[in-house]
């Protein structure tokens, strides 16, 4: 897939493309893309946002810089999903991040300032996403939040093809978080490892760790 990512900082993104689940997805033939609107900005000095209507503290980005930037991205194909990063989009889920990898090609807007202008929201975006209720300065960590969660999903980005099957909320768990792991030592400080998980018996091990998901799916347990 083409994952792009909109941004006024986009060296943000320079250790999260460094890291190796990111290169091995971009290996195996996916591709991840920066665009910064301020250098396509149809205004002078590079200006991208305005004070908002109606008054009010802060700066509000333009639709127009961000209808820009998208058009010398795509010129009029634009990509299956339009995703602006917002504190009030949809809650980002584990099935969204599904949806977003399954996706041919998919746009991560940043937002700056007091916002965006809800323009781009109604008229250019397909989804409007927030990674949980609270406000950062801005959608480039929610971005590269989303991202992670999309490009892990991608063939060949975990060295492991298992690790992405049976973890927190995948089907394989019923969408409960993972069961908990254990490794050596199997006794320290007295704090020992469950029986089960050393006896070699892979069905009693298969559903003891199913319990322990849905335990911890409702909160049943600490
Ligand atoms: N931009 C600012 N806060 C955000 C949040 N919580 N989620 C997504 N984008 C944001």
């Amino acid at each position: 897939m083409r994952l792009d990512v909109f941004t006024l900082f986009p060296e943000w993104f320079e250790w999260f493309r460094a890291q190796r689940h990111v290169r091995n997805a971009l290996d195996a033939g996916n591709e991840l893309r920066f665009f910064n609107p301020r250098e396509t900005t149809p205004l002078s000095a590079g200006q991208v946002d305005d004070t908002p209507y109606g008054g009010g503290a802060g700066m509000v980005m333009r639709v127009d810089v961000i209808d820009a930037a998208l058009r010398a991205a795509y010129g009029e194909e634009r990509p299956e999903r339009i995703v602006l990063l917002a504190p009030s989009g949809s809650q980002f889920d584990e099935a969204l991040a599904q949806e977003l990898a399954g996706a041919s090609g998919a746009a991560l807007i940043c937002g700056r300032y007091e916002g965006v202008d809800e323009r781009v929201r109604e008229h250019l975006a397909t989804d409007t996403v927030s990674i949980g209720p609270y406000v950062l300065s801005g959608g480039e960590p929610a971005a590269m939040v989303v991202a992670d969660a999309v490009l892990r999903k991608l063939p060949g980005a975990l060295g492991d093809e298992r690790s992405a099957v049976e973890e927190s909320f995948s089907d394989a768990l019923s969408g409960a978080p993972e069961y908990p792991h254990y490794t050596r030592p199997a006794s320290y400080s007295g704090w020992e490892v469950p029986d089960v998980l050393l006896s070699g018996d892979h069905e009693r091990v298969r559903r003891w760790r199913l319990a322990r998901s849905r335990e911890r799916a409702t909160g049943s347990r600490r």
